[in-house]
């Protein structure tokens, strides 16, 4: 169990590139949302959303990590298991910055599972029309392993599980909209808040330090202060 969290959102991939979903120009505006990404959507138009997901992954191909997530990848290599790293990203820019054992709450672009069986398995960022069967059992119904609206999100206990060794939180790039990180900062010792703007879904009175600026310039402090933890238990 992990003293440190770094828990992160669309924001953290936004100089990548990858837009968010609430900020202006949002992933929300370009696509009705619920027909995307809720099961109602899955279920009145499968083609639509597979084709949603395959254009996401296709490029995603072509991003490349920012300053953020190599100071994330840093922070994981420097303290190894003293620090967890649960993201609400389905990207892999953690991955591409060199961090391991990431924790992807709503799954994962590269990843396909199959209805049948439940096999997960990485397809890279080829469209799943280029896979014709379940590599396990030989089944073609083959979906995103990627968490809709409406359906069960089964990786949140391990975040729960690893908030309750968690001294310092640090929250990077989310609305709070869908996951509470102020009520999680409420919890721990100390917290850390960066996002670009003020969220009307955090009340950022209740983290010990808060950033308001792009994740890239945030970085270097952020390290700093989890560096200062290790090295005096305060921040
Ligand atoms: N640096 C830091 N923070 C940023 C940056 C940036 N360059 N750009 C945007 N942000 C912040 C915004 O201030 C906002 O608070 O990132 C946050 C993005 O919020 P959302 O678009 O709501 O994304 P997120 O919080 O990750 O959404 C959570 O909602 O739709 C579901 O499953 C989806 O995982 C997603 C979840
Ligand atoms: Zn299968």
């Amino acid at each position: 169990m992990s003293k440190v969290l770094i828990l992160t959102g669309a924001g953290l991939s936004a100089e990548s590139g990858i837009r968010t979903f609430r900020d202006s120009n949002g992933l929300w505006e370009e696509h009705d949302v619920m027909e995307v990404c809720s099961v109602e959507g899955w279920l009145r138009d499968r083609e639509k959303v597979l084709h949603f997901y395959d254009m996401r992954r296709k490029d995603s191909e072509h991003k490349d990590p920012n300053a953020a997530h190599f100071m994330i990848a840093e922070m994981g290599h420097k303290f190894g298991k003293e620090v967890s790293i649960i993201t609400q990203n389905v990207d892999d820019l953690l991955e591409k910055a060199g961090c391991e054992n990431v924790i992807h709450l709503h799954g994962k672009l590269r990843e396909l599972r199959c209805e049948m069986c439940g096999h997960l398995f990485d397809i890279g960022y080829r469209s799943i029309k280029d896979i014709p069967e379940c590599p396990s059992c030989k089944s073609q119904a083959l979906r995103h392993h990627i968490v809709m609206f409406g359906e069960p999100a089964p990786f949140y206990q391990k975040l729960y599980n690893e908030l309750t060794s968690t001294e310092l939180l640090v929250v990077i790039g989310t609305s709070g909209e869908v996951l509470p990180v102020d009520q999680f900062a409420s919890y721990t010792k100390y917290s850390i808040l960066n996002n670009l703007e003020h969220s009307m879904a955090i009340n950022h009175m209740i983290f010990t330090h808060t950033f308001y600026e792009k994740a890239t310039t945030a970085a270097p402090k952020i390290k700093k202060l989890i560096e200062k933890y290790f090295e005096t238990g305060k921040v």
